[in-house]
């Protein structure tokens, strides 16, 4: 069933607007593995599994939050679900803010957990909701853990969207003493600075997904439901992964997203520093063919993040992280101008 129309025509609008945005070079292309020939280790010896310090999960990469809210979107979720059970990855839901509002739209993302009953599910709300909203949210899908996002450009460019920010600090604060299960804050696109991650932690988050530029572009989709497209020079707007993870200090347990559009662009995120790496648009495009195509899709970044990892030396995620990487181009530039060795 269906939520009320113009926000349901709007999370069906999202699909299509990031399946129409080509995938495009960005800053992982200038992350580089320094080879060593005699430094391969076994595949077989090679453990996937990554240590998030509030739960743990068997494989580094995850489904990132997406859709759900209509009847298309519930199918997309469906397809999505039936591969994260099947291959065991795990799998965040779009804004469940939506069927908050209007139970008619909860289907479409309860279809998650009926499909996958034992893995690891991620509710997601908007930051500004209530610490009620978000348990609210976690019920629902009877979830392990609450991906609040905070999305201050897609709002400004959003002809719709939340023209007040000052409330946010506290909503998360709030959120994270009263989820009922692990918080982790994530952008949509733009990046989390060094300083922003700072804040996080003094707010009590130990999660964090830097959510970069260089993949789906949220400025992009937005502007371009506008009637005149007045905020084009936002697209691009924002941090990369990369550069994220490279200016990011210890503290939270980190995760990366966005413009990761191969298991080779996960692994150079777990190089950087990421515990795993989420993927949107990339699984999006296989779910759109059908659930057979999300497994094939799982099943082989599965198999390719851990011959990769073979072929870096890397039995852990730990190992991989204390692998030589070199970094150039826009990367470098960006690291300079941060003052970042
Ligand atoms: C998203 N994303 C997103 N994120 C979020 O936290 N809540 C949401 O409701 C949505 N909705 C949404 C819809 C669609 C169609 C896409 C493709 C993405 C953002 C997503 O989680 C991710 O941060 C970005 O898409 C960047 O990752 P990719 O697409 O470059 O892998």
């Amino acid at each position: 069933m269906n939520a009320q129309p113009s926000r349901a025509a709007r999370k069906d609008e999202h699909v299509d607007l990031a399946l129409a945005q080509p995938v495009r070079a960005n800053e992982f292309d200038d992350v580089d593995f320094v080879h060593h020939a005699l430094g391969a280790t076994d595949v077989a010896s090679v453990e996937l599994e990554t240590d998030l310090g509030e739960f743990a999960w068997p494989v580094p990469f995850y489904i990132n939050g997406m859709t759900g809210g209509t009847e298309k979107t519930g199918a997309i979720n469906r397809a999505l679900a039936v591969g994260a059970a099947e291959i065991g990855v795990p799998m965040a839901c779009g804004s469940v803010s939506v069927a908050l509002d209007d139970p008619r739209a909860a289907e479409s993302f309860t279809v998650i957990r009926k499909e996958n009953p034992r893995g690891f599910v991620m509710a997601n709300i908007g930051v500004g909701r209530s610490a009620d909203d978000a348990k609210r949210a976690v019920e629902l899908l009877e979830a392990d853990a609450l991906q609040v996002h905070i999305n201050a450009v897609q709002e400004i460019v959003m002809p719709e969207g939340e023209r007040e920010f000052s409330n946010w600090e506290k909503s998360l604060e709030e959120i994270a003493t009263g989820a009922g299960v692990p918080v982790i804050v994530k952008e949509v696109g733009f990046g989390l600075s060094a300083p922003t991650l700072e804040l996080l932690a003094g707010l009590g988050i130990k999660i964090a997904d830097v959510g970069g530029r260089g993949g789906t572009d949220f400025a992009q989709i937005e502007n371009s439901r506008r009637r005149f497209g007045e905020f084009s020079y936002l697209a691009g707007f924002g941090q990369s992964a990369p550069a994220c993870l490279l200016d990011a200090g210890a503290g939270l347990a980190l995760l990366a997203s966005g413009g990761v559009r191969s298991a080779f662009d996960a692994v150079k995120s777990l190089a950087l520093g990421a515990r795993a790496a989420g993927v949107a648009s990339q699984f999006l495009r296989a779910a759109m063919v059908g659930e057979d195509a999300v497994v094939l899709e799982l099943r082989t970044w599965k198999e390719q993040i851990r011959s990769l990892m073979a072929l870096l030396g890397a039995r852990s995620v730990d190992e991989l992280a204390a692998t030589d990487v070199v970094v150039r181009g826009d990367l470098a530039e960006w690291c300079r101008a941060r003052g970042i060795d």
